[in-house]
């Protein structure tokens, strides 16, 4: 393994530098009340909760960030620029309809910025001072939203002040770098940590989501005002990586919500409305409509997909102008919940998210996940199985869902189409774990525990923290926490399992080794993180020469045989060097 892996590390430098994210340049004509808490936000890890039991600061909940975040998508605009402009003018032309809180560019097919005015008003004041094109051979539609093409009338004679912005980054960093900065960390605990922060989504990347689904939302409200669209799954869970996509469900059940109890005297007055026979056609119906709205008319919307007959239909597209893969779904409040009780158990501990990402990005760079459907686990599914191994530590790093339950008032009461999905949601209510491990131990643990789980006859339960008898067959049983009778991870097939537990018991494996040889081990090959992200060493003849060495254990002489009997598949090795994977 080591040999191999030498090809690729020549080629890097000793000690990388840190991938510098660039940041916005100076807020000019900013609102004075909210630079503060702005400059205050960016410095907080990016795109992420506050975490740790260690900071004792009120955190919040996440109705609050999601408010929060929304209200500022609903002052923001997006903006098409020339490559080259003077941000100073930029921005000083668009102050003539109010104040900007906030800015930032980043390039997608083009150089985009993403403006957010203090006031929601100068966003229909700049709709207002805004033009349709006229297309020549082509006709427009008239569609007025929040995506604009800024035009210089002089295109061909640029001033001295326009020149290249500064962009913030989008995109992960590429596996040589990600590669490069592991090496270079301190400890396993250190790699761990770098791998969150370099993957996590950013504050620029969180505010460009919440801005993508207020943009869908504009579409959709022209069909049922007063709708809303949320984003869940990993772009608000606190587990999103940058480039995964964007889940989001158009609410509508807050539309007349309000209106609801005015009665007076003996009156009532109801919409008069259309029925369908079922929720579900209901539900294709309008996802129906809205994918029809976001292919004619939504700026940007591109390769739509209406996938109607799934189990939960959707549509899906890109939107090209924040580069996200969308997934809008409807009725999807369960997914809703589920995301805020991962953002819950994200935020109780900071070594949740460290080891999730990790897990993660492990489990990709050796194919266990996919971006495509199909047999193989899914990230939420790892996410759940690192949630159980922190609740059966000793003592547990976080609480099982029954005690999170207890914690809850009426207030946090929640029934969704008769399932109980209550639990506590302040955060600050719920007591942060005496537990000290490290992260190094947790990820050798969650190896060894999983390498040796009796998949075969127990169940993964969240919501009591612990193994229970499997209700049905199927090699993957991973109870899904609120509607529990049903397998969030039904689709996995015995062989991807297999896979799972052997790359698990191999990467344990891997890391005890380096316990033993570390004080003579050489840094500059790829250890600890790195070593478990280059592609598997089954196949791999250095594995087995080491192994040979040492006296074998039990577990190794079963890792020796699954080593025999898998496939030449599991190595992903080209012209002798190894790649780690870390897209999504
Ligand atoms: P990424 O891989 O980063 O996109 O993670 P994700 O958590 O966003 O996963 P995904 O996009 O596949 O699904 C979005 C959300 O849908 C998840 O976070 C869950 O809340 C929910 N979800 C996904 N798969 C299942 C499932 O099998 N059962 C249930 N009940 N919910 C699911
Ligand atoms: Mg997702």
């Amino acid at each position: 393994m080591a040999a191999r892996a030498v090809g690729l590390l020549a080629s890097l430098p000793l000690c990388a530098q840190r991938s510098q994210v660039l940041r916005p340049i100076h807020r000019l004509l900013s609102c004075p009340r909210t630079v503060a808490a702005e400059i205050k936000r960016e410095e907080q890890s990016s795109g992420s909760v506050e975490t740790g039991s260690e900071g004792r600061t009120p955190k919040k909940t996440f109705s609050e960030v999601q408010k929060e975040r929304r209200e500022q998508a609903q002052r923001t605009v997006l903006i098409h620029c020339p490559n080259k402009i003077s941000v100073k003018k930029f921005l000083k032309y668009l102050s003539q309809h109010g104040p900007i809180n906030n800015h930032f560019f980043y390039e997608s097919f083009g150089l985009y910025a993403v403006v957010e005015f203090c006031q929601k008003e100068s966003v229909t004041s700049l709709q207002n001072g805004t033009r349709t094109p006229s297309m020549g051979t082509e006709a427009a539609i008239p569609f007025r939203s929040r995506v604009f093409n800024l035009k210089t009338k002089n295109p061909s004679n640029p001033t001295s002040e326009q020149s290249r912005v500064q962009c913030s980054i989008h995109a992960p960093p590429s596996s040589k770098k990600l590669l490069e900065l592991l090496c270079c960390a301190e400890s396993i605990d250190d790699q761990l940590n770098t791998l969150l922060k370099e993957l996590q989504l950013t504050e620029e990347n969180t505010k460009l989501r919440y801005l993508t689904c207020s943009l869908i939302e504009d579409i959709a409200a022209a069909y049922f005002l007063d709708c809303t669209v949320r984003p869940f799954g990993s772009s608000v869970n606190s587990f999103g990586k940058l480039g995964c996509d964007l889940d989001m469900f158009l609410d509508l059940d807050e539309i007349g919500k309000f209106s609801a109890n005015k009665t007076s005297g003996n009156f009532l007055m109801e919409f008069q409305v259309k029925n369908v026979p079922s929720e579900r056609m209901a539900t294709q119906k309008i996802l129906s409509v809205i994918g029809e709205c976001l292919d004619h008319f939504g700026p940007g919307c591109v390769g739509v997909q209406k996938i109607l007959n799934a189990r939960c239909p959707l549509v899906r597209f890109s939107h090209q102008a924040s580069g996200f893969q969308c997934d809008l779904t409807t009725n999807n409040r369960i997914a809703l919940k589920s995301s805020e009780l991962l953002y819950i158990y994200g935020a109780l501990d900071s070594r949740v998210r460290a080891l999730v990402f990790s897990i993660r990005c492990w489990a990709r760079a050796h194919s266990l996940t996919s971006s495509i459907p199909g047999s193989w686990i899914t990230n939420f599914s790892l996410t759940m199985m690192v949630i159980f191994f922190l609740q059966r530590r000793s003592p547990p790093i976080l609480p099982t869902l029954d005690s999170l339950k207890t914690l809850a008032d009426a207030e946090d009461k929640c029934v969704i189409e008769g399932h109980n999905c209550t639990f506590v949601r302040d955060l600050n209510k719920i007591k942060p774990s005496g537990n000290t491990e490290t992260l190094e131990l947790l990820l050798k643990e969650f190896f060894e525990y999983f390498g040796n789980f009796a998949f075969n006859k127990n169940s993964i339960n969240i919501r009591q923290g612990r193994e229970q008898n499997k209700p049905e067959s199927s090699p993957l049983h991973i109870q899904n926490p609120f509607e529990t009778s049903l397998n969030i991870s039904k689709n996995v097939s015995q062989s991807q399992l297999q896979k799972f537990v052997e790359l698990a018991r191999e990467s344990a494996w891997i890391l005890n080794q380096e316990d033993k040889d570390r004080p003579s081990s050489s840094r500059s090959q790829p250890w600890g993180l790195a070593a478990l992200l280059l592609p598997s060493v089954v196949n791999s003849a250095s594995l087995a020469k080491r192994v040979r060495k040492k006296p074998a254990s039990e577990r190794i002489k079963s890792l020796l045989e699954s080593i025999k009997s898998s496939g030449p598949e599991n190595a992903t090795c080209t012209n002798g060097k190894r790649t780690v994977s870390t897209q999504a």
